[in-house]
This record gives C-alpha cells, sequence and structure tokens, in this order.
C-alpha cells in the first residue's frame, strides 16, 4: 500500500499538517511558481461569496483560502483537524472564526450554511464519500458546494510529463523551502491517485447534488467543481458508511467507487472544450445513466 493511503489516517494527517503549519503558506507559493494565487482568485469568485452569507471553508488549514471569502462580506467558519494549523491561522486571522472539525463528522447542525468549499483538502480525507454528505447535510436547500483540487492534464501526454515532474522535482524543491519534506513527497503521491475531473463529478452527485459542474485552471492541474444543494422536498441519499475508512485503516480509493474517464465504463465527456470553461458533466452524467443496458 502506498504513503498516500497509509498517512490519510485521521491523527496522522493532523500531525503532518501540525509539522508543516508555520511555513505553510509561504512553501505553497513557492512550490506552484505563484500560481496559487490566481488560482484563488478563479476559486473565490466560483464560491462568489456575498455579504452575509455564512460559508463553511473546509479543510482551511492556516485560513489562506478564507480570508478573500471573508473580505468579500461573508461570515467565515474555517473548519480544520489539524490544532497546528488552527493556531497559525487564529494569530494571523484573528477576524475569522476558527473551529476544529472533522470533515467526516462536521460539528454543525443542518441547513446552517449558504456555501460550504474546502481548497486542497478533500483529496486528504480518509472517506471523501461521508465528507461529501456531511456537506450536503449542513448547506442549506440551494446552498453552494465548491471543491477545489489538483486534478487530471487534460492533455495526457502533458499529465505524464507533469506526474513524472512532480514525483521527480516536488521533494527537491522541499527539501529546499519546507521543514517537513515528507509532507511534500506524500503531497505528490495523493495528486497522482486522486480521482480525475468527471470521477469526482460522479462521487459529488452520487452524494446527492445537483447541478454538478467543473472549470479546469491552468489545464486541470487544479479543477473547480461547483454543485448545489437540492431544494427541500427532494430525497437525500443514504449516508455512507464511516466504518469503511476506520476498520483497517485505509479507505477505497473514492476512484474505486466510479469509472474513471478514459475507462470503457467511462460515460461521454461533454464536447464543450474544458479549457477555462465550465463543463456541465450534469449532462453527461444522465446521458450516461440512460444508455440501455446491451442487449436491451
Ligand atoms: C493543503 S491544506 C489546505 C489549506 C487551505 N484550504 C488552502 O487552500 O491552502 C489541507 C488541510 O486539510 C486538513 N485536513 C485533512 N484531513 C481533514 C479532515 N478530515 N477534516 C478537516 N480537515 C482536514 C489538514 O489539516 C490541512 O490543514
Amino acid at each position: 500500500m502506498t504513503r498516500a493511503r497509509l498517512d490519510k489516517k485521521k491523527t496522522d494527517m493532523a500531525s503532518m499538517f501540525d509539522g508543516v503549519a508555520r511555513r505553510y503558506d509561504i512553501t505553497n507559493d513557492a512550490m506552484t511558481f505563484g500560481l496559487a494565487r490566481l488560482w484563488r482568485r478563479e476559486i473565490t469568485k466560483s464560491v462568489d461569496p456575498r455579504p452575509g452569507d455564512r460559508i463553511l471553508d473546509l479543510a482551511a488549514g492556516t485560513g489562506v483560502s478564507s480570508v478573500p471569502l471573508q473580505r468579500a462580506g461573508a461570515q467565515v467558519v474555517a473548519g480544520d483537524i489539524s490544532e497546528g494549523m488552527l493556531d497559525v491561522g487564529r494569530q494571523k486571522h484573528p477576524e475569522i472564526e476558527f473551529v476544529y472539525a472533522d470533515a467526516t463528522d462536521l460539528p454543525f447542525d443542518d441547513d446552517s450554511f449558504d456555501a460550504v468549499t474546502i481548497t486542497y483538502g478533500l483529496r486528504n480525507v480518509q472517506n471523501p464519500e461521508l465528507a461529501l454528505h456531511e456537506m450536503l447535510r449542513v448547506l442549506k436547500p440551494g446552498g453552494r458546494l465548491v471543491i477545489a483540487e489538483f486534478s487530471t492534464l487534460e492533455s495526457a501526454p502533458l499529465h505524464t510529463v507533469y506526474s513524472e515532474y512532480i514525483m521527480a522535482a516536488l521533494p527537491a524543491i522541499a527539501r529546499a523551502v519546507s521543514s517537513n519534506p515528507d509532507a511534500y513527497v506524500y503531497l505528490a503521491e495523493s495528486i497522482r491517485e486522486w480521482p480525475d475531473q468527471v470521477t469526482l463529478a460522479h462521487l459529488i452527485r452520487d452524494a446527492g447534488f445537483d447541478q454538478v459542474k467543473y472549470r479546469n485552471l491552468t489545464g486541470g492541474i487544479v479543477a473547480v467543481h461547483h454543485a448545489l444543494k437540492p431544494q427541500a422536498g427532494a430525497e437525500a441519499p443514504a449516508a455512507p458508511s464511516a466504518a469503511r475508512s476506520d476498520s483497517d485503516g485505509s479507505r477505497a480509493d473514492a476512484g474505486d467507487t466510479g469509472p474513471r474517464s478514459g475507462s470503457d465504463d467511462a460515460p461521454a465527456r461533454d464536447s464543450a472544450s474544458d479549457g477555462d470553461h465550465d463543463v456541465e458533466v450534469r449532462l453527461a452524467v444522465e446521458a450516461a445513466d440512460a444508455r440501455p443496458e446491451p442487449g436491451a
């Protein structure tokens, strides 16, 4: 089993981030050659924070993803499981409310947020399906979900080069700028294992969200998924079991639960370009569901 799977145990994850908390923001910028700031702007646009909104920024870490939401006039709750990250966040941004919050067991009431967002966080959660279910629960009907995560480059050859680049160069860069280079080896491995854009869209839809779409940033290095909680009265799917992630300390990879694009079973992608445009995955998913059984 790879390190990326083993280290997703909640306590290991929290202490890994405790170890990088002090230098997290600066390392982030260095590792992405400044692109993180541009991506952050686009992610904020997708969340569309409005004055008076109550927004949960999950896996908020030091609050770098929470600040632009709060500056737009929203009331932001920044949740995370790393006390080290939360401490740094509280010192740097006393205006934001930082709360210990496990994505798979959120300490919030049903229907209590206008938007829930998670940036570079879902990949680290042991049971992303359960986390999605929790996000659905705490969102108000009609509320917005925005997930930003490292993803799969649109160009297959480029994706190969990119993966190799990450694996080869990331630990070396991390050794120069980070006190915890192992955390960045984990980062590279977990990105390689994370499901692609369409597979994640399936997971989001299967959790009970509507109008799932995504947008690629920088050719798919980052994908921003956007979805809505159905209005009241819609039937909610059953919560996935938490036991799966706790029984053996590992989790079934999110990619195991749905077909990856490119596989024989994958739903057809929309024909729309997904360069820097939104791709309405909903249509592709529904079209795939409507396909007749072979021989029918
Ligand atoms: C890469 S940081 C992202 C920080 C910030 N959102 C950003 O945009 O830079 C990932 C964060 O996920 C948190 N995390 C990991 N597993 C979690 C879980 N189950 N629930 C909540 N946060 C979690 C880690 O503690 C860490 O602070």
